[in-house]
Parts: structure tokens; sequence; C-alpha cells
């Protein structure tokens, strides 16, 4: 059986991972996969069960008990926490803050992981993350790494908080990037780094759309397959 395309997008947060995904996912005619959702799910099932999100035993039995997955509707993810709508619910800085906590946790991650490889074995996906070429695809024909300064990707941060009526200062923004980086590259359990294999592309100084036919050059290189306009 050939496999079927899979596509892995890694970076630090605020990279522009999720919204550059949707686009190259939509112009390939595949499905994206948002795993920073299904972690931040989890933290929200952590928080919900009432317990520390140092607390490793407690958080782990939490999330395991706790039924995380994705629906698509429209070719859009939906994420699902026991059964509950919580596609807005986790994009709060809060929820950003408990994914991250949570998401250090080896049997967190392994179920996490294994929910992944499930979904992309039967179907053509993209999925961003930040060990998605390392670890949950680490056959995938193609690979990006996608950076920006931690600058440029608090601007843009702070942006999309606004945009969802939150008003934190740049400098509060600049701080928990940097703090979210150290925490995601540093962690015991599959930190954050660039696969091998990966291509970096690093969009501080590239437009939207330069982004999108950047990654979308690198796809048709390794591929031969071309996107739409
Ligand atoms: O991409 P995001 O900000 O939605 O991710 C939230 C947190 O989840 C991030 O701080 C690290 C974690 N995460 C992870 O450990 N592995 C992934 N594949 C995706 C996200």
């Amino acid at each position: 059986m050939t496999q079927p395309l899979t596509i892995a997008i890694d970076g630090p947060v605020g990279a522009g991972k999720s919204t550059i995904s949707d686009e190259v996912a939509r112009r390939l005619g595949i499905l994206h996969l948002d795993t920073g959702a299904m972690y931040r799910a989890a933290g929200l099932a952590a928080g919900a069960a009432g317990v520390s999100p140092d607390d490793e035993a407690a958080v782990t039995q939490a999330v395991l008990a706790s039924d995380i997955a994705v629906a698509y509707e429209n070719g859009l993810q939906v994420t699902l926490l026991n059964g509950q709508d919580v596609s807005s619910a986790i994009r709060t800085q809060e929820a950003g803050r408990l994914a991250s906590a949570v998401s250090r946790f080896p049997g967190v991650r392994r179920q996490m992981v294994a929910l992944q490889q499930r979904l992309a074995q039967t179907t053509p996906m993209l999925l961003d993350g930040r060990d998605i070429g390392t670890v949950v695809l680490k056959d995938a024909p193609v690979k990006i790494y996608l950076t920006a300064t931690a600058e440029a990707r608090a601007e843009r941060r702070m942006k999309q908080l606004e945009e969802k009526g939150e008003h934190p200062s740049f400098e509060e923004i600049l701080k928990e990037v940097n703090a979210r980086d150290y925490q995601d590259m540093h962690r015991e359990t599959d930190p954050l780094r660039q696969a091998e294999d990966a291509v970096m592309v690093d969009s501080s100084a590239l437009s939207f759309e330069e982004t999108v036919e950047a990654i979308l050059a690198i796809v048709k290189d390794k591929t031969g397959v071309s996107g739409r306009a």
C-alpha cells in the first residue's frame, strides 16, 4: 500500500505555523492537523480536573481519562474534548501555557502521538507541531522547520491576541515567547528541534503569501505535487 502524502511542519511558537499550514494544505487539497490544538485540549482537560500542571501523575491520568479528538467541518479542524467543541476555548494565553506545561509529560505525548499517527496513516495530511518531523512522521517526504526571530513572532502573537480581545504589552508577549521557546526546546521528552532532513524557512522578512509560496516550492521540489492558486 502506498503511504498517503504527509507533510511535517515544525517550529517555535508564533512562527505562523497554524495559519500558514491551513493555507498550504488548502492549496494542496489535503487536510491540516494542528497538533498544538490537541495539546491545548489536553491542557484544558488537566485544568478542568483541577490538578496542578506540575503534577505529572495527576495530569497524565486526567488526560488519559479524557477523550481528545478532531473532526473536520468543511475541511477545517474542529477540536473536541469529551465530545465538546473546544476550538475557541483553547485559543487563550492561559490554554497555551497549560498546553506547554502538560506536553512535557511522556504519558501525555504518547497518547497524542499515537492519535496523530493513526490519522495520518489513512488520509493525506499536513501536520504542524513541534515533533512532527522528528517523532510523529519520521518518514514524511516533506519536512519544514518554520521559524522567525522572537521579536517578529511576538509581534504577530500580539496581533492575534488583540483580535481575540486580549491586550497584553509587547514586552509581556516577548517574555512569554522566550519562556515558551525555552520550555519547548529544553523538555526531556521530544523537545522542539529541527529534523536533520527538514528544510528551514525563516519567515521574519517574508509576507504570508511569500511564506506559503516558499513552502509550496519545497513540496513541489520533494514530491512533484503542485498547489493550486
Ligand atoms: O502550537 P501551539 O502554541 O498551539 O502549541 C501549544 C503547546 O503544545 C506548545 O507550547 C508545545 C505543545 N506542542 C507539543 O509539545 N508538540 C506538538 N506537536 C504541538 C504542540
